[in-house]
């Protein structure tokens, strides 16, 4: 199959690639980081791996990334898991909150992009990472970019929550043959939160060593819900590690389904 993953550069992403190539698949990683990119490509050698650069945190770039990848003979499976938690309220060039660029806007821009890609395939799955945190706050809808009050922490964990938002949404908004589920890959021991700086970083390496698992047991979830045969036809579903579970209550709301859905698109005209 060829399996498209974003921040397939460094942790969990990185294990995953490992792991599809290992399984004789064709990977498309996706990452910012040029040099960390040439690095992995040159250790791993293998002809069926090719990196995508793009800051996903930028509308432009990922536009230029779906052109790019529209021109690839096919796609099967898109595993959406590029994600980052910013200790200060960060911008990207159009003036857009960049955990909810990133994180969450990023998800479904590219999605949508390689909708036609995906729906010619015979299997057609998208996979969105998300995260049990997405548990811990509700989804403001006057407050999309965390103007009010920010913290990383509940940044991050809102665009948790858009994440399930728009994969119960996906099949139902654009009646396609894809099927669109995501999951909680358990806490984990990769790069997360190594951007910020002093204390923050300090604070999330601290609990990682305690009590994260690694990126390798991580890898497992998007691996098998990426490729499973058991999972032919499932949408819209929340798996924890490898098992279905419920999400959030507010998560299957469909009326904030729908207005997620119809706020995001315009982020994305
Ligand atoms: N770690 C956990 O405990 C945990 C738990 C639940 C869910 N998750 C989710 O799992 C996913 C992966 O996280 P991780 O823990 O593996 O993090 P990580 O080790 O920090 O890796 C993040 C990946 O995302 C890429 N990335 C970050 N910003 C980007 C940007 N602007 N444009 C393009 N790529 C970008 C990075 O690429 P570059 O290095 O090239 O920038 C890297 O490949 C995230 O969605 C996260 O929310 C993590």
């Amino acid at each position: 199959m060829n399996i498209v993953v974003t921040g397939g550069t460094d942790g969990i992403g990185l294990a995953l690639v490992k792991n599809l190539l290992s399984l004789n698949h064709n990977v498309k990683m996706v990452g910012k980081d040029t040099k960390k990119a040439e690095r992995i490509l040159n250790s791993l050698n293998n002809s069926k791996l090719e990196f995508f650069r793009c800051d996903l945190s930028e509308k432009r770039e990922i536009n230029e990334l779906i052109h790019k990848m529209n021109n690839l003979s096919s796609i099967d499976v898109l595993v959406n898991n590029a994600g980052a938690i910013f200790d200060k309220r960060e911008l990207n060039s159009e003036g857009i909150e960049k955990t909810f660029a990133l994180n969450h806007l990023s998800y479904l821009q590219l999605s949508l992009g390689l909708k036609k890609k995906l729906e010619d395939s015979k299997i057609g799955r998208i996979i969105n990472i998300s995260s049990n945190v997405h548990k811990n706050y509700d989804i403001d809808i006057n407050d999309l970019q965390n103007e009010i009050k920010y913290t990383g922490w509940k940044a991050y964990c809102r665009s948790k929550l858009l994440n399930i938002l728009i994969t119960y949404s996906f099949k139902k908004e654009l009646n396609t043959n894809i099927n669109c589920n995501c999951l909680h890959p358990g806490f984990v021991n990769s790069n997360f939160g190594n951007n910020n700086k002093n204390f923050y970083r300090f604070l999330i390496r601290f609990v990682k060593n305690l009590f994260a698992i690694s990126n390798e047991k991580a890898s497992l979830s998007p691996l098998y819900i990426a490729t499973s045969k058991n999972l032919n036809g499932v949408n819209g579903k929340y798996f924890d590690k490898l098992k279905e579970v419920k999400s959030s209550k507010v998560s299957y709301d469909n009326n904030l389904q729908k207005i997620i859905w119809q706020e995001s698109l315009k982020y994305l005209q």
